[in-house]
């Protein structure tokens, strides 16, 4: 596995990996990682990719003014280790100043959905995950990127930027995984108490009663606020819990059988702010529109 921490070698490096034919996966991450970041690697492979690249970058631009940057957890060499085991062929590493070197003045802004949700809660962090994903999608070259499912409104924010950029890479979608549970993996997990990581899969377990009831024929605005209420009953302070189109994240009030569509909830337990989002399938029955 080569470890690139400039941008030439990494140039040289992607250059030999494509050289003999093979198509360049890349698993942009942030270090810190678990199982499912290994599951990115596994599925770009499985999706064609016979290369793998994975990014390790703590991205300055992606981190609101009140986000501890310095707090970030960071393994090198645990993360060295899983990816070598995973099989991944190559690692990009870059210093800061390589990414963004002094006088640095181009961002990347998708409106759409970037707006709302993490949007609002978390001002600029889309317009640092855009610009940091343009730059390595055309640093890497690579034609297939795997994001998790698990950051929904990140994978449609980069899926948009991708399309309108005309960027030639094929963002691969990879289904959430979870602890035996049903709580999302995350890196934050590590940041819960005992007792707070107890009670986390509650969100997932509510999630999932909420988006069978809308299934069923529950009407969405009422069973969104019970399934609110029942988290704060088990201490979750809940950021939003909302039924969106898939793709857009505009807000749905009523199912809709013709466009996909999500549920996603943000909730703080404690100190940590746990994410999560699942399918959320319309009534048997639902009149499409017209
Ligand atoms: O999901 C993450 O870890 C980050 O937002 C990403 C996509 C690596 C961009 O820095």
């Amino acid at each position: 596995m080569q470890i690139c921490r400039d941008l030439p070698s990494l140039r040289a490096a992607t250059a030999a990996l494509r050289a003999d034919g093979r198509r360049l996966g890349l698993v942009p991450t942030m270090g810190a990682l678990h199982d499912g970041h290994l599951a990115l690697v596994a599925a770009a492979r499985a999706a064609g990719a016979g290369a793998v690249a994975a990014s390790i970058f703590v991205n300055p631009l992606q981190f609101a003014a009140n986000e501890d940057l310095a707090r970030y957890p960071r393994d090198e060499a645990g993360d060295l280790a899983k990816l070598r085991a995973a099989g991944c062929d190559l690692v990009w590493m870059p210093p800061v100043e390589a990414m963004y070197p002094p006088g640095a003045a181009t961002t990347v802004e998708v409106a759409g959905p970037s707006a709302g949700f993490e949007g609002d809660a978390r001002p600029g962090h889309f317009r640092g995950v855009a610009t940091v994903c343009c730059k390595l999608f055309l640093q890497s070259g690579a034609e297939i990127a795997a994001f998790g499912e698990k950051d929904w409104q990140q994978l449609q924010v980069v899926t948009r930027m991708a399309a309108d950029l005309d960027i030639p890479v094929r963002i691969l979608p990879v289904a959430t995984v979870r602890e035996a549970d049903g709580l999302a993996m995350s890196s934050r997990n590590r940041y819960l108490t005992t007792a707070e990581r107890a009670t986390a899969p509650l969100l997932h377990r509510r999630m999932t009663e909420a988006a069978a009831a809308i299934a069923a024929g529950a009407p969405i605005a009422p069973t969104l606020e019970r399934a609110r209420a029942a988290l704060c009953d088990a201490g979750f302070a809940p950021d939003y819990l909302a039924a969106v189109e898939a793709a857009t994240l505009r807000p749905l009030d009523a199912p809709s059988r013709d466009t996909p569509m999500r549920l996603l909830a943000a909730a703080r337990l404690g100190a940590v702010r746990l994410l999560d989002n699942i399918p959320l399938g319309a009534p048997a029955g639902t009149p499409g529109p017209g």
